[in-house]
């Protein structure tokens, strides 16, 4: 895991007037996770999930705290120059005020220090808001999982950030 804490800054354009801060996630955040997780997913990642994850070297969760509740989180890890978004959320009540954005550069903080060069995930077709975010982030179409999610079964679209290339979106 990561040990860095990121500078607390107010988040970006269209961003609450809240001091966001990004930390990494540690065992004592996993209840709060664990709400926000299950109420942003049909099929939500479990405890063993994160623990899992949280105890191996090559994994980096974080979490983004406003007035010290935690709001949001992500999770990545790192395969040689490869990596993968495997997870982010936001409470919803705190959608749509940046923490989305601000926990996105903190990925990219994170992977472009261990040097990697492209940066992998998967999103269900319908989740427009998501690819929105991704697109504006850089992220771009590399392949399609027919049936991969379920409850409701539906395709995912892969997608891939080329780290070091602009991140002008492309969507309409
Ligand atoms: C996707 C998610 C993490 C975005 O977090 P957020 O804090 O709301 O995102 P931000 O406020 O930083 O928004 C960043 C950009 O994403 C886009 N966006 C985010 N949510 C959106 C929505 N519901 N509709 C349209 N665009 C959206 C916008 O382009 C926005 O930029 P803008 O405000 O300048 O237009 C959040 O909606 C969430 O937790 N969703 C449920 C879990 C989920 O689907 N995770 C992704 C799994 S692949």
């Amino acid at each position: 895991m990561a040990t860095r804490v990121l500078d607390p800054e107010p988040a970006g354009s269209g961003a609450s007037p809240e001091p966001v801060s990004i930390r990494p996630m540690t065992e004592t955040d996993l209840p709060r996770v664990l709400e926000i997780e299950r109420a942003s997913f049909t099929v939500a990642w479990t405890p063993a999930t994160f623990r899992g994850l949280l105890g191996r070297p090559d994994a980096y969760l974080h979490v983004a705290e406003v007035e010290g509740r935690v709001v949001g989180y992500t999770a990545v890890w790192v395969v040689l120059d490869q990596a993968e978004l495997g997870d982010i959320a936001v409470d919803e009540a705190w959608r749509g005020k940046g923490i989305g954005q601000r926990l996105m550069a903190a990925v990219f903080d994170l992977v472009r220090e261990q040097g990697v060069r492209e940066l992998y995930l998967e999103v269900r077709v319908s989740n427009e808001g998501a690819r929105r975010l991704y697109d504006r982030h850089g992220f771009r179409l590399v392949g399609r999982r027919p049936g991969y999610y379920v409850r409701p079964r539906e395709d995912a679209l892969v997608l891939r950030k080329v780290m070091g290339e602009p991140e002008k979106g492309s969507w309409p």
